[in-house]
């Protein structure tokens, strides 16, 4: 007897458990790729349970499942990986790659302005297990090279940090961890593999939440590591020890987001150039950090490794330190949302004093370029002049 065809002459609450479990009719190649929401998948004995593990086929949702592999196989292509991993999360990517990769003794040089919860990997999970770090400002290679000790094993970096878009000089931090016996993490997550190629500059292991532009609907989350086929198995092991595998409807939403990546990402980054352009002269703003700008202090650095483009995400200080008038520009905004959240299709933005880096005390939140009077933007893709003219009249409101 098949699996897919027992005696149908059984009791009305045994049927009901069984009658329609598996399509018989023909059904492959399906133009859109069906939503695998199943635990596991059946074998009729252990001969086929073999074959199947020969075959890589599938029997258990947590070790393997078709739209996490296919979404896996559309992040290799993307970021010239041999393989991809996708996990639940953005930040369950990082920690996998980290835990993978270290053990106690070991040490990371990483930067001072990172996304807030990756540094709290470093601070509250690897340094529990003996792993110690050091932060540096990762724009300065030569600061980089004196962090370096010789058991340091993973230098750790953003392709543009977390919110100040501080552009890290990924084949110059490769020469240095390589030199050192050290793996390259790259977080590649706000240039997008539309913008950055870390495994091409040199990196080791490129992460990403791909809850951001990857998905770019604001509807899911999960993340991915890619890199050498070795090196990921080794991640593939840990992620499904600590279970932080993404679940099959993520993985096809992130995916059906990733089908129009090179779009969005082409109109986004072009978006952002003509609002960073446009608040860099407005008259209330100090400072704008997008490294489109040729006052940003590694515009050379995007410009020989960002495939021509500069991401679509910026920080702007408003020049006045108030935040009764900061809360006004925010409320007098009318098409942009604040979302604790990036790298949707439509313009977002964030206070980062009081939410990414709530917890961190002032005084080293200052260091980190992060005052009081900063907004982080994540440009979408609706038409450029209407969100220039949204910002632009929410800061005459607030400050004129
Ligand atoms: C640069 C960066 N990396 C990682 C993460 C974590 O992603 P997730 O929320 O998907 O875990 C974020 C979240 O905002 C991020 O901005």
């Amino acid at each position: 007897m098949s699996i897919a065809n027992y005696d149908h002459d059984l009791a009305f609450e045994t049927e009901v458990t069984r009658r329609g479990a598996y399509v018989t009719r023909p059904h492959d190649h399906p133009e859109a790729i069906p939503i695998y929401l199943t635990t596991a998948f059946n074998v009729e004995d252990t001969d086929e349970l073999l074959a199947r593990y020969d075959k890589k086929g599938f029997c258990y949702n947590r070790s393997d499942n078709p739209n996490r592999v296919a979404l896996g196989e559309t992040m290799t292509y993307l970021e010239k990986g041999e393989f991809s991993i996708i996990c639940s999360s953005g930040m369950a990517a990082i920690s996998t790659a980290l835990i993978t990769n270290l053990k106690a003794g070991d040490h990371i040089v990483s930067d001072h302005t990172l996304y807030g919860e990756s540094l709290e990997v470093f601070s509250d999970i690897l340094e529990k297990f003996g792993v110690t770090y050091t932060c540096v400002d990762i724009t300065n290679l030569d600061e980089v090279r004196a962090a370096m000790q010789p058991n340091t094993r993973v230098v750790y970096t953003e392709s543009a940090s977390n919110p100040t878009c501080r552009v890290a000089d990924i084949a110059g931090l490769a020469e240095i961890a390589h030199a050192n016996n050290a793996l390259l993490i790259v977080d590649n997550t706000f240039l997008t593999p539309y913008g950055c190629n870390p495994l091409v500059l040199g990196a080791d292991i490129v992460v990403h939440s791909l809850t951001k532009f990857g998905n770019g609907h604001f509807d899911a989350v999960c993340g991915s590591i890619t890199g050498t086929t070795d090196m990921i198995m080794k991640c593939r092991h840990m992620y499904q020890l600590l279970g932080c595998t993404a679940d099959a409807f993520s993985c096809y939403m992130t995916q059906r987001g990733l089908r129009t990546l090179a779009l969005r990402m082409e109109k986004a980054m072009a978006n952002a150039e003509k609002l960073a352009a446009a608040l860099e002269k407005n008259p209330h703003v100090a400072k704008v950090n997008h490294p489109s700008l040729v006052s940003h202090a590694q515009h050379e650095v995007a410009k020989k490794q960002f495939n021509g483009h500069y991401g679509a995400m910026m920080s702007i200080l408003v020049k006045e330190d108030n935040m009764t008038k900061l809360n006004t520009f925010m409320r007098n905004l009318n098409l942009v949302h604040y979302a604790m959240t990036l790298g949707g299709l439509r313009t977002t933005y964030q206070h980062p004093a009081s939410s990414s880096h709530h917890g961190i005390p002032k005084e080293e939140r200052l260091k980190m370029g992060v005052p009081d009077t900063m907004i982080r933007i994540s440009v979408g893709i609706e038409n450029p002049d209407d969100i220039i003219a949204d910002f632009t009249n929410a800061l005459s409101k607030a400050y004129d």
